[in-house]
């Protein structure tokens, strides 16, 4: 996890690696999200006998938060292939670093469901509370939130406006500059993954 991160951390990593980076720390991230989801028991046969296993047994919804979170979506439909997908539009203002939705599109009867929200920069925390607003609007109970890296500001403002949405991150950074970019943190996640700089 750890090599991945400093990875997309370091500013001459070019977004062919930045990309393969971000699958390879999202796969870690969504299996220990979903380490305690319930399952069923199994039998297959293998080419001797028969062998018990497990598969996931819950209704998995993914909604990557556009456009950064789309390079976190294939590593988490890698694992969980039968997940269904809805994808919610913010943008941030440059100046203001206010969080307006200009897209929502999310699957039906997310009550029963799992989601996993996908972010990588949890950076003030008004584009993630605004995005889980909307989801707790749509039904959705068991949200999880999956970033790359956090800031302490971000982690609390969520904490206090959805406080039963569990976060994983494997970073907190230090702080937010003045415009309110992630110190160290790793720069323009979108930017970077898909070379817009
Ligand atoms: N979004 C980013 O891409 N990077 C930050 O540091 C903060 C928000």
């Amino acid at each position: 996890m750890h090599d991945a991160l400093v990875a997309l951390r370091n500013a001459a990593t070019p977004p062919e690696v930045f990309r393969r980076m971000a699958v390879r720390i999202s796969l870690l991230l969504a299996a220990e999200a979903t380490r305690d989801l319930p399952s069923e028991a199994i039998t297959v046969k293998t080419p001797l006998a028969a062998a018990d296993g497990k598969r996931v047994a819950a209704d998995v919804v993914v909604v990557p938060v556009l456009r950064a979170g789309l390079g976190m979506l294939d590593a988490v439909l890698e694992l969980i292939p039968a997940a269904r997908v809805g994808h919610i539009g913010l943008q941030r203002d440059e100046i203001t670093a206010v969080a307006s939705q200009y897209y929502a599109k999310l699957p039906r009867g997310l009550e029963e469901s799992v989601v996993l929200m996908i972010d990588p920069m949890l950076a003030t925390g008004g584009s993630a509370v605004a995005a889980l607003d909307l989801l707790k609007r749509a039904g959705a109970r068991d949200v999880r939130l999956i970033c790359i890296v956090a800031a302490p500001e971000g982690v609390a403002l969520v904490e206090r406006s959805h406080p039963r949405v569990r976060i994983y991150t494997p970073a907190i950074d230090r702080e937010l500059n003045a415009h309110k970019f992630i110190v160290p943190g790793l720069g323009d996640f979108g930017d970077r993954l898909y070379g817009t700089v």
